[in-house]
């Protein structure tokens, strides 16, 4: 392997199945990126603490850390080659996590509008806000940061939080004189938000408008049947929208035949297609893309415990990487706990040895 690529982190939190608006916005970019970057890919669970610190949702995250590691293992992700970890099992995340929080203000963290989306979205209003759903940007600059990533490949909405990490990275590195942290670069996806097949806002699980990596063929057939289209068009002679139009976006998105999707959007905006034939077609393009996908989900899956080892293997890696950046953050910082440590250890060593 070469040791001189540089290195690219990023992650989901896993709160359920990935669907195709994690693909276009991140994962294409992941897959397309690996061999030319060391990949560390974090499976953010302390991350879900932030808004479901719940007993009956902590009792759900196992499952949901098994189905992200195999979807990211199915569209292609290489264990071999790149590493998926757990970030509750990187005990330096926390040591990192608290050492940040000194870097950062609380009132640039509060203006985020990830923070009010967030909140939003867990029904919190602003009285209620728990320290660690503010603190959420610094967290997952201890993400990036821990492994020193160069590039994080981000869907659009996480943006904001890969600034506040290049903020952080160079507010430590002129505070104490040091290099240690490269100012990581963010990257956002072709389709920076795909729209869900309700056409209303993003694909999101929550708002039951997604399309999962894992679907079968039946149940894409049946989410594109029920797509929204142009409204105004109740019958197939009259001329459509093809422009914001979801299932021209997602043909633009996915189907790779390019005279197809050319000759379906002349005939709409002519009047002369219906949607049924619009939406079979997009059906077949997803399903042909998916098709790999699944694939490589049935060989994962043929496969007891393999899921499990690519995160035990991976988390091990990264706890090595980490141990190794903590060293130069309290090298730098001149702590006297780092001298302290050492002496400790040795100290350890020497009765082992004796
Ligand atoms: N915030 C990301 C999300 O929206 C998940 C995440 C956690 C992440 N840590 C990260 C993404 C580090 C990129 C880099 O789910």
């Amino acid at each position: 392997m070469n040791k001189k690529r540089k290195r690219l982190l990023t992650g989901d939190r896993p709160t359920g199945k990935l669907h195709l608006g994690h693909y276009v916005g991140s994962l294409k970019n992941r897959v397309a990126l690996q061999e030319q970057y060391e990949c560390f890919f974090i499976v953010a669970d302390l991350h879900t603490l932030t808004t479901k610190p719940e007993k009956e949702h902590v009792a759900g995250l196992a499952a949901n850390i098994y189905d992200i590691v195999l979807d990211y293992l199915s569209v292609g992700i290489d264990p071999q080659q790149s590493t998926i970890f757990l970030q509750s099992a990187v005990t330096e995340e926390f040591e990192l996590n608290l050492l940040l929080t000194m870097l950062v203000t609380l009132p640039r963290l509060a203006r985020l509008p990830s923070l009010k989306d967030m909140a939003r979205a867990a029904q919190l209003d602003e009285e209620r806000l728990p320290l660690g759903l503010i603190g959420y940007p610094v967290l997952q600059a201890a993400d990036i940061l821990l492994p020193r990533a160069h590039l994080v490949p981000v869907g659009k909405d996480n943006e904001a939080h890969v600034e506040i990490s290049r903020e952080i990275a160079r507010r430590f590195n002129r505070l104490y004189d040091a290099e240690v942290f490269p100012v990581p670069e963010v990257l956002v996806g072709d389709v920076p938000t795909l729209v869900g097949i309700d056409g209303q806002s993003k694909m999101s699980k929550s708002l039951n408008n997604a399309i999962f990596l894992s679907d079968n063929e039946k149940a894409v057939e049946k989410k594109v049947m029920r797509m929204y289209t142009d409204p105004k068009r109740i019958r197939a002679d009259i001329p459509g929208r093809v422009e914001g139009n979801p299932v021209f976006i997602y043909h633009d998105a996915f189907n790779p035949n390019l005279a197809e999707v050319k000759d379906l959007k002349a005939r709409y905006r002519q009047g002369k297609v219906g949607d049924v034939e619009v939406k079979r077609k997009l059906a077949r393009a997803l399903n042909n893309f998916l098709d790999p996908i699944r694939e490589q989900r049935a060989y994962y899956e043929a496969q007891p415990g393999m899921v499990e080892e690519v995160l035990v293997v991976g988390t091990r890696r990264m706890q090595t990487v980490a141990r190794k950046t903590m060293e130069l953050v309290y090298e730098a910082m001149g702590m006297p706990s780092l001298k302290l440590r050492r002496a400790i250890t040795r100290d350890v060593d020497f009765r082992l040895l004796g």
